[in-house]
């Protein structure tokens, strides 16, 4: 038989099966209110970052789309890598903001603090550090750069479920942090996103964000109910939120098994440029860079081991289209290769992954 290492694979077993069981039997599937399942998901998740309030919503590209919303950039700039996926940057859009793209570190492909300083203008509104693969940002510098020209700071950590930056939690750190739980990331679930707060303001933002996804519904009393706001139908589902309980439970131990894996990549592959080891890195990444991408990728494909490429640069795609020189960004667009991880990796599949990496580069 052939072997198939997948990138990416949700791991999980009869908890996840037993409690989406449970949730379908109950008939109730789904609620704006937010109440039941998710608003357990969302008192756990709160405990597990350690932040004051949290939003769960339908994805990660929503949270986005809702964390900037309560910032009003409207006509503003909006500081963010190139290097993420699209709906970072999409989400500047949806809120009728201005992408202004930054360079990332070769070492680390985060947001480079000292592009980002550079870039700041009177107009800048917020920036969007994206946790590379789950490796926090330089979060004590770009915290520094954003309270010194009085911007906000709005994390991506779509990668970074469980990360820790100078032993705090990912999400306990900055005013807004965006979570994903799409089924590929650490904490899976069929759909789900959250936003965590941690502000002054909280409970006024959570009031505001509970109605921004729920279709601005407002002031409810039993079935009566204003709408204050043009919101939208962003709201997390029973069943995913069951599901990410059950996740949530154990996503220490997952990410543990992934800490592993990246050890034995990062020990035992002979590429000089890889993903550094942090034990604070929740690794839903492990990136490598070479040269001859295109032929390792192949040779790789055709030893049944699934690759990717994360990411061409946003700048770069078609509707973005914009002109601008990153070059530490556009050199690694070239070489990155992003290699199988996940905790359902055997490690007969790691030595084969690294024997194999190892004869092509
Ligand atoms: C960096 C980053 N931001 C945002 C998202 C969007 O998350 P979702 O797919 O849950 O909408 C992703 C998803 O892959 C991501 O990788």
């Amino acid at each position: 038989m052939n072997r198939r290492i997948p990138l990416f694979s949700p791991k999980f077993d009869h908890k996840e099966i037993d409690a989406a069981k449970d949730a379908l039997k109950s008939h109730f599937w789904a609620s704006g209110a937010g109440v039941g399942r998710v608003s357990e998901f969302e008192q756990r998740f709160k405990k597990f970052t350690g932040c004051d309030e949290c939003v769960a919503v339908n994805n990660g590209t929503d949270a986005l789309h809702l964390a900037l919303n309560i910032l009003d950039i409207k006509k503003k700039e909006v500081l963010v890598p190139s290097l993420t996926f699209v709906t970072t940057v999409h989400s500047i859009l949806y809120n009728e903001g201005i992408p202004v793209f930054v360079d990332v570190e070769p070492g680390t492909l985060c947001m480079d603090p000292n592009d980002l300083e550079n870039k700041i203008t009177s107009h800048t509104k917020a920036v969007i550090p994206v946790h590379f693969g789950g490796l926090p940002c330089n979060m004590a510098r770009i915290t520094k750069i954003s309270k010194e020209n009085s911007i906000h700071v709005a994390e991506d950590a779509a990668h970074a479920c469980g990360s820790k930056y100078e032993g705090k939690m990912i999400g306990n750190i900055s005013e807004l942090t965006s979570f994903s739980f799409h089924p590929v990331k650490n904490l899976a679930m069929p759909k789900g996103g959250a936003i965590t707060i941690s502000s002054r303001n909280s409970k006024n933002m959570r009031k505001r964000l509970n109605s921004l996804r729920w279709c601005g519904i407002d002031k409810r009393q039993n079935s009566f109910y204003d709408v204050t706001s043009l919101g939208y139908n962003h709201y997390m589902d029973e069943i995913s939120a069951a599901i990410g309980i059950e996740q949530l439970k154990k996503i220490s131990k997952l990410n543990a098994t992934r800490l592993e894996i990246a050890k034995r990549y990062h020990s035992d592959l002979n590429v000089s440029e890889k993903m550094p080891l942090s034990k604070g890195c929740s690794y839903h990444l492990y990136w490598i860079r070479v040269k001859n991408r295109k032929k390792v990728m192949k040779e790789l494909r055709s030893h049944g081991i699934e690759t990717g490429s994360h990411y061409r640069p946003v700048h770069s795609m078609a509707y973005y289209n914009v002109k601008i020189k990153l070059p530490v960004t556009d050199n690694i667009a070239k070489e990155v290769i992003t290699l199988p991880m996940h905790a359902n990796l055997k490690k007969d599949d790691v030595d084969f992954i690294i024997k194999t990496v190892n004869s092509l580069v």
